[in-house]
């Protein structure tokens, strides 16, 4: 898709992932709109970067999932650019007690539940427009999952399998369905400094960019693309060896 001259909104865009998207689509010449729950953190991103519109919106809400598509399509009529990136990561233990099923129902509401209602949400908005997209951020966790964390694995995988079937219904109209994978990122997914191991931010919102702009529909990076592309027998052998 073309980089500029859209108009994209981004869930979970003013940090990490979604914020470095943000940055670059709106030096190429795009208009962005970000949303998330925290006040403070969508004013830091506007001070960052000039003409970002923010929305505060808790995504896990079907109510608020609800205001935003109207809020956007009522403000925003060109919209035609959707990326589902607002994630969270918590480690809820399966087998320990005391057991909290909030944990696990957050993640699913969050990494799951949003990005199938958004889409469902946004399709007739999309349509309108001569060429659209929707890109659902995934995780290389989807592939090939860390058993410390069932359940965020979990919703990535049921976001891999939507994307694919997504693709598959929309193949003769004008929306594009992206699937972008990332490896593990140094972002403060799961809290701050929990994902200092990963790749740096920048590096990898380059070449998602890069993947974008060519035409990519599905693509991962360094160890996401491994698992993305290996054979079940590889993937056995990877799952092994992450999950000693
Ligand atoms: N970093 C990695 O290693 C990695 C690897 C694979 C996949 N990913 C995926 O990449 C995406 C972006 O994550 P990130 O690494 O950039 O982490 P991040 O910096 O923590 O960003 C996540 C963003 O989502 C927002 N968010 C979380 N829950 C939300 C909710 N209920 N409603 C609205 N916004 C919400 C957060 O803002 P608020 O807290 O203010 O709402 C935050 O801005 C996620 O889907 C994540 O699963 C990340």
């Amino acid at each position: 898709m073309k980089l500029s001259k859209n108009t994209i909104l981004i869930t979970g865009g003013a940090s990490g992932i979604g914020l470095a998207l943000a940055k670059r689509f709106v030096t190429a010449g795009s208009e962005v709109i970000v949303c998330g729950r925290r006040k403070e953190k969508l004013e830091e991103a506007k001070r960052l970067i000039k003409g970002l519109h923010i929305l505060k919106c808790d995504v896990a809400s079907e109510e608020e999932r609800k205001s935003l598509a109207e809020q956007v399509i009522r403000d925003f009529p060109t919209l035609n650019v959707l990326i589902n990136n607002a994630g969270i990561q918590n480690l809820p233990p399966l087998l320990k007690e005391p057991q909290s099923w909030e944990n696990h129902r957050q993640e699913i509401a969050t990494n799951l539940e949003a990005p199938i209602h958004l889409s469902m949400l946004f399709i007739p908005q999309l349509l309108k427009q001569n060429t659209s997209t929707i890109i659902n951020v995934s995780s290389g966790l989807a592939f090939l999952p860390l058993a410390s964390m069932p359940t965020y694995c979990a919703t990535k995988a049921a976001i891999h399998s939507f994307t694919l079937c997504l693709r598959h219904q929309l193949k003769s109209s004008p929306i594009q369905v992206i699937e972008l994978i990332p490896p593990a990122v140094n972002t403060d997914l799961g809290g701050k400094g929990l994902h200092t191991y990963g790749v740096p931010l920048d590096e990898f919102a380059d070449h998602a960019m890069k993947c974008i702009e060519q035409g990519e529909l599905e693509f991962g990076y360094g160890s996401s693309e491994k698992g993305r592309l290996a054979s079940r027998e590889q993937a056995n052998e990877l799952f092994a060896s992450m999950n000693p």
